[in-house]
């Protein structure tokens, strides 16, 4: 089932989220509504507070070849435990921020833990746009918002854009 998802500013977007226990049914079910809200949006990443659940979760599938298989992959607790000094610049948008885009530096190189949807810990390295999206994706369990990395100005300017189109939406 797909769910809406939260524009920013929204409180729900700025907590911290909590682990998860045990991997039950419900959460099995909320890893697949999630994965299928992204792929309907269309985004390569999405976090559980973005639907306003506060629990560490996050799914991504960042293969954007045409006609190549999907990958997509569920991460409860996910961390980041290693990330390489060489850097990356990426422009960044996020479904919870429609259609505004900027550029963040973040390591090019990260080695990721998680348990997935079977329960099982699971480890991998991601490069490039995975390694982007996976931080990205992790920040919002932190209650972090890509524009947080960018000049106050201009985080104050998409904030404004997004009250704005919140105001619109309610009206209609
Ligand atoms: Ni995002």
């Amino acid at each position: 089932m797909k769910r809406p998802i939260l524009i920013h500013p929204d409180p729900r977007l700025k907590k911290v989220c909590a682990p998860v226990a045990d991997i039950s049914d419900d959460l099995r079910q909320l890893a697949d509504d999630m994965l299928e809200t992204m792929y309907d949006a269309p985004g390569i990443g999405l976090a559980a507070p973005q639907i306003g659940v506060l629990e560490r979760l996050i799914v991504l599938d960042c293969v954007k070849e045409e006609g190549a298989a999907a990958r997509p992959l569920v991460m409860f607790n996910p961390r980041i435990l290693a990330a390489s000094d060489e850097t990356n610049v990426y422009e960044e948008g996020c479904l919870s921020i429609p259609e505004q885009y900027a550029e963040v530096t973040r390591p090019r190189v990260v080695d990721v833990e998680w348990i997935d949807r079977d329960g099982k810990v699971r480890s991998e390295t991601f490069d490039g746009l995975w390694a982007t999206c996976v931080q990205h994706e992790i920040d919002h369990l932190d209650g972090k918002l890509f524009i947080d990395y960018l000049k106050p100005l201009k985080r104050q300017m998409i904030t404004r854009k997004m009250q704005k189109l919140k105001r619109e939406r309610a009206r209609l």
